[in-house]
């Protein structure tokens, strides 16, 4: 198995994939963050022949670097991306993959264009539960799949000045200003991959209630709890997917409902899955209820174990190198993920509207990408620029003096 040069940009969730390269042949040759701090981190943990960097451009003119995985800001990956894979460089991005609908048709060009392989870095169709699931999906005994829920709920301590320091270190922090469709990654990709269905058009309603005005996260943290969406799919089933959401009690949630049977992992049991079916339609050698705990059923257990997500972290890099090894298309190629992308950001317009429906494009057809090409509406500016959206149902402001405040009592956690 041959060893692939790999540079990682952004070193907070980056820097969690170190060994995680290595054990799948990879070298890690070069990183980039413009917090020098992350890069004396690294070089102690990869070695103080690393080498180091604070300018992407300067990054990917590595001598001999042949991959990176891009682990930036959230809505920043697809003018990285398009840069590096005009180098020819292969691209593995963290989600999402555009943070406007015309990134998204210019991250689709550039691809083509390009002799390098993109992939999205989504993991979370990889936990051993939905491998579980896709398995007993694609094994039949459920018949069709009609309807599926993906639930990615993540609430956090509004009052934990130390878990917000954690996820936004500072107040105009990427994540204070995110809507909750746009994360939509975690919850939709385990429905697309286990079903292979994909979404046509997409409805959302927002969940609104703002953090207590006396907490840490009141300062910040935008209004919305949850986007609610539901996708009618190419194949006339429907999910229901939640994006980001705080509510209720921490769980990663998802169920699989076919014309003769269902199944689903518990809520807040995660590897504790629940597969039934309806007397007359029970296949030989299982009962109306059956309730079991996922294997890996896979070779690389062992070092499975050993990656962050419980094992889902080692997937994305192990499919990535194999399509960079053996030269064919990755599964979770661009148009798969600007499909997740596209779906988040209309979503996004129709929880604004209140629900009304958006068609979902496909980045393959021309015509579909001729309607987004110049549509560069983004939450991430300020609400005065032209190409500001709302980010949350309800308007909700910072002010600089209340920025200050928030980064005066997260620095407190820091000494
Ligand atoms: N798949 C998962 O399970 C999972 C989990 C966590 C985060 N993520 C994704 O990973 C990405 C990063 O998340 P995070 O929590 O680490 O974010 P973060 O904001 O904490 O870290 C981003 C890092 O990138 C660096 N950076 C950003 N722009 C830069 C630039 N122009 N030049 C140099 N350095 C730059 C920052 O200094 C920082 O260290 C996001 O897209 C997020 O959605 C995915």
């Amino acid at each position: 198995m041959r060893t692939i040069k790999f540079g990682i940009f952004g070193l907070r969730r980056g820097s969690t994939f170190y060994r995680n390269v290595m054990m799948n042949n990879g070298e890690i040759v070069a990183v980039c963050d413009r917090d020098t701090s992350k890069l004396e981190d690294a070089k102690k943990q990869v070695g103080e022949g690393l080498a180091t960097y604070t300018d992407f451009d300067a990054f990917i003119n590595h001598p001999g670097l042949e991959a990176i995985y891009l682990c930036n800001n959230f809505n920043q990956h697809a003018p990285f991306a398009i840069k590096a894979l005009e180098k020819g460089i292969h691209v593995m991005s963290e989600c999402a993959s555009n943070s406007t609908m015309a990134e998204g048709v210019a991250l689709v060009r550039a691809v083509e264009k390009s002799k390098a392989i993109y992939t999205i870095a989504e993991n979370f169709q990889y936990m051993i539960f939905n491998r579980e699931m896709k398995r007993v999906v694609e094994g039949g005994t459920l018949g069709k799949i009609l309807y599926a829920e993906g639930e990615y709920n993540h609430p956090i301590d509004f009052y934990s000045a130390k878990e917000l320091r954690a996820l936004s270190p500072y107040a105009n922090h990427w994540r204070n200003f995110l809507p909750r469709a746009y994360y939509i990654t975690h919850s939709l990709a385990p429905l697309m991959f286990a079903t292979g269905a994909s979404p046509v058009r997409v409805t959302a309603m927002p969940v609104y209630d703002p953090a207590p005005a006396d907490s840490v996260g009141g300062i910040v943290r935008g209004p919305d709890r949850a986007a609610i969406i539901t996708c009618l799919n190419d194949d006339d089933s429907v999910f229901k997917v939640t994006g980001c959401a705080a509510f209720g009690a921490h769980s990663n949630s998802y169920r699989f409902c076919g014309e003769r049977g269902q199944i689903e992992n518990v809520r807040g049991d995660l590897n504790r899955l629940i597969l039934r079916y309806n007397a007359w339609d029970k296949p030989e050698g299982k009962e109306e209820f059956n309730e079991y705990a996922a294997d890996w059923n896979d070779a690389d257990e062992e070092m499975i174990k050993q990656t962050g997500h419980d094992g889902a972290d080692f997937f994305p890099v192990r499919a990535f190198f194999t399509a960079i090894r053996e030269n064919r298309p990755p599964v979770f190629d661009v148009y798969f993920a600007t499909k997740m992308t596209s779906t988040a950001l209309l979503a996004h317009r129709s929880l604004l509207e209140r629900g009304v429906p958006y068609d979902v494009p496909d980045f393959r057809r021309e015509e579909d990408r001729v309607k987004y090409e110049n549509d560069n509406l983004t939450p991430f500016v300020a609400p005065d620029d032209p190409n500001y959206i709302e980010r949350w149902s309800h308007p909700k402001f910072f002010t600089p003096e209340e920025a200050s405040e928030y980064e005066r009592i997260i620095a407190q956690v820091k000494k």
